[in-house]
């Protein structure tokens, strides 16, 4: 890549010629012209180079907006192609999986042709214990390959996954549990983090006390270490896997494109975390088109998204997308610099990645530790960089193109959200790259910077980003509360897609997410609510109120500060704040636990009771606090 001065505004990357020859994607603007003028036609095309059982009548149904539906009457199953078809080509004997101990002494593969015994093994397995068509299964796994196997055979027979991330704790869990109404529960003894067993099958012992549904445990060994089990409720997965049921093939189950593939939890504005639902053809035909043009993975590619499962950018990018393009995946138990900062930069030369995903935050903790890391490994395998989940400021943007890609490897900034399931504002490896620019939306796709009231804000003035058209991974609702669905992403300007985020756009047309304008927090690119957060902190006994607030933070991007009013009888100290902090990541998530605590005798409220947050953040930074008419008093 090259910087070059050119009509366009501010510092350009240009790709190069060899990453232009290289690339096997689009043209940009005939794939967008193509898209705008016919939305259906562009889809349709995509999602004909899949499998179907049967082929659709319709590919976008908006009879009954903003409950949009894509590949209406078709029939599919999203494993079929993400496995099943592989088997039966040259595919079976590539690998689909390599995995890595966090110690880096085990290693595991799996070809197509094994991965698909696993997942046969699994779906045999869950089947017997009852779980049928729409059932709701939590998944509470580590970084292993379990968890791949464990959502692939939910698929594979209909039932809908609930992942619940492994870094959350007891009433997170608890919560998501409960709201989804799950049967089952896939879990593992532990989960190793930094040397240290995380528990994760005593947290579920804990979080299912009271979630009358689940019916069954299932626990993978992973540490190894003793845990509870009660009997008839809780299996070991390995005694399961010797008996005679487990083993064999078991259906795919012929699906309606539109049926629920899964649910995932995430925080929004105000109150618990929403079941965001995923379905089978849409979310197939997506994150498949978006990885094929944003990271153009090929056959001799090695890919490594180094998200975690239990996030949805694990979801699409670690295992629907690059199984649907019978890509080679890569995934490494463990974090990046456990127990050297140069884990990362080990495993790419000792693996030979190719094209390399990760979160501005964890390059902006690598670069902390200076160039001399990653310089200790040959990192020549590398040909394409990535990042999600929260703004790259441009010195890490810079960082990681020089220092990790040797200025030879385009940086995708992929903007997305668990809600659209897929890509939507990227560029693609031909595109000219603005170092904090996520570039220009996805075919097919149009957004917008609006003011409160809906009408569009000049070029480089910030606004609320709004998507203009609907996309085949979209959500289709929050799981079991339409009412939410629409409130929450169509009603502030009805007909567009609410992101939720703030943005400003160039005179390139070039896009410049800001960040959240709701109570989400980003904290090292994890999506934490606020509310979550403030329920854990009332929990304790000492508090009588509480708010959750982000602020910059070098590393993090956002800390979580929080401001705790006392019950009567109670005084704030440096040990009482220490223990909520603490009350705060057993309860919620180590990854929530507050960078701060502050004891407080008022909050600012509106005078209808609600906490105004945004003059909490003000104040902290020293910014003016805006509009405070409706603060009471
Ligand atoms: C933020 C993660 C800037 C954004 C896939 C969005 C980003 C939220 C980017 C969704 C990016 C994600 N640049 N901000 N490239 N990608 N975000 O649901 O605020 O965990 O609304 O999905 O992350 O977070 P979620």
């Amino acid at each position: 890549m090259s910087v070059v001065q050119s009509e366009m505004e501010g510092e350009v990357y240009f790709p190069s010629p060899e990453v232009i020859a290289q690339a096997n994607v689009p043209d940009w603007e005939a794939a967008a012209e193509f898209a705008r003028n016919d939305l259906e036609g562009f889809w349709a095309e995509q999602a004909n180079e899949l499998e179907w059982y049967r082929k659709w009548d319709k590919v976008l149904d908006d009879s009954n907006k903003p409950f949009f539906k894509w590949f209406t009457g078709a029939k599919v199953n999203i494993v079929h192609n993400a496995v099943d078809r592989h088997v039966k080509t040259w595919r079976r004997n590539k690998l689909a999986l390599i995995w890595v101990s966090e110690d880096g002494k085990e290693e595991r593969t799996f070809s197509y042709y094994s991965l698909n015994r696993e997942v046969n093994r699994f779906a045999n397995i869950i089947k017997a214990m009852g779980v049928t068509k729409g059932d709701r299964v939590t998944i509470y796994l580590p970084r292993i390959p379990e968890i791949v196997f464990a959502m692939l055979a939910c698929a594979k027979i209909g039932a809908i996954h609930s992942v619940v991330f492994a870094g959350f704790s007891v009433d997170a869990l608890r919560g998501r549990i409960d709201d989804s109404a799950s049967k089952l529960v896939i879990t593992a003894d532990g989960s190793w983090i930094n040397g240290k067993i995380f528990e994760l099958k005593r947290t579920v012992d804990e979080a299912i006390k009271s979630c009358p549904s689940v019916e069954n445990i299932i626990v993978v060994r992973r540490t190894g270490h003793e845990v509870p089990m009660e009997a008839e409720r809780d299996h070991w997965y390995d005694d399961l896997c010797a008996l005679p049921i487990a083993n064999g093939k078991c259906v795919t189950e012929q699906l309606d494109a539109e049926d629920p593939l899964y649910i995932l939890y995430t925080s929004g504005s105000t109150g618990k975390p929403k079941a965001i639902l995923h379905t089978h053809g849409g979310y197939m035909v997506g994150t498949y088109t978006t990885l094929k043009h944003v990271f153009d993975l090929k056959d001799e590619d090695r890919w490594w998204c180094a998200a975690d499962p239990g996030w949805v950018t694990g979801h699409s990018y670690i295992i629907y997308g690059p199984l649907i393009l019978g890509a080679t995946s890569f995934m490494f138990e463990g974090g990046p610099v456990y127990p050297y900062p140069n884990r990362w930069w080990q495993l790419i030369e000792r693996y030979g990645i190719s094209v390399f995903y990760t979160a501005p935050t964890a390059i902006r903790g690598l670069m902390r530790f200076g160039e001399a890391w990653p310089n200790k490994h040959d990192l020549s395998s590398l040909r394409l960089l990535g990042t999600v989940g929260e703004p790259i400021n441009p010195e890490a943007w810079k960082w990681y193109y020089r220092v990790i890609g040797k200025e030879k490897c385009p940086i995708m900034d992929t903007w997305w959200q668990t809600e659209t399931g897929m890509f939507m504002i990227t560029p693609t490896p031909v595109v000219p790259l603005k170092p904090g620019s996520a570039t220009r939306p996805v075919f097919g796709q149009e957004a917008e910077i609006l003011d409160d009231s809906g009408n569009p804000v000049p070029d480089g003035e910030e606004g609320y980003l709004v998507l203009k058209n609907p996309w085949p991974a979209m959500l289709r609702t929050v799981y079991g509360d339409d009412e939410r669905y629409v409130r929450q992403y169509w009603s502030k300007y009805p007909g567009k897609y609410m992101t939720g985020d703030s943005a400003k756009r160039d005179a390139d047309g070039y896009f410049w997410i800001i960040g959240r304008v709701d109570d989400v927090i980003k904290v090292s690119g994890h999506r934490l609510g606020t509310a979550e957060i403030e329920s854990a902190l009332v929990s304790h006994p000492a508090v009588a109120e509480a708010a959750a607030i982000g602020l910059p933070h070098e590393v993090k991007g956002q800390a979580i500060h929080c401001f705790v009013l006392l019950r009567a009888g109670f005084a704030g100290s440096p040990e009482l704040a220490e223990e909520l902090r603490q009350h705060v990541s057993t309860h919620m998530s180590p990854i929530a636990k507050p960078e701060d605590i502050k004891f407080v005798d008022k909050l600012p409220k509106t005078r209808s009771g609600k906490i105004m947050r945004r003059v909490l953040k003000a104040r902290a930074q020293g910014l003016p606090e805006g509009d405070i008419s409706t603060l009471e008093e």
